[in-house]
């Protein structure tokens, strides 16, 4: 059975817009293009795909532009994100902790272009973290 049939409709909307905004991915070094969509808590979707760089560092990965976007717009409350890699690749260290910041208890949804492979919450794939209390006295 075709795995995606057993996902909530609200996840699906959210992979069917990973993989659309994955098209637009700039991956001229890597050709590796990701796509992310985001779910506000309001019920609103925002998208990111991969910008990299000729100055390789410079590059912003997918989940990141989805999240500044939607911080930009005002939403710091997020419930999941989807990303499609043609291989079903996990989020990048950097964008856990990135992530880790508005939202440790959000679900990460993991698809390549046919099925999801995964659904995990961020607290499971970044544990005990550095964040905003680690700086309190
Ligand atoms: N990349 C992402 O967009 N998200 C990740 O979580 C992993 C890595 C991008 C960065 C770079 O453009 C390409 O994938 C290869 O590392």
């Amino acid at each position: 059975m075709d795995p995606e049939l057993e996902l909530p409709a609200e996840y699906a909307k959210l992979v069917d817009a990973a993989r659309d905004v994955r098209q637009r991915a700039y991956v001229p070094y890597s050709n590796y293009a990701v796509g992310a969509a985001l779910l506000a808590e309001d019920g609103q979707i925002f998208t990111g795909c991969n910008v990299e760089n000729a100055s390789y560092p410079a590059t912003i990965c997918a989940e990141r532009v989805a999240m500044t976007k939607a911080v930009s717009e005002g939403q710091r409350r997020f419930k999941a994100i989807a990303v499609v890699t043609a291989t079903g690749g996990m989020p990048c260290g950097i964008c856990r902790q990135f992530m880790n910041e508005f939202a440790p208890e959000l679900m990460v949804i993991v698809a390549d272009l046919e099925r999801v492979n995964d659904i995990v919450s961020l607290a499971t794939l970044f544990p005990a973290s550095f964040n905003a209390q680690s700086l309190e006295e």
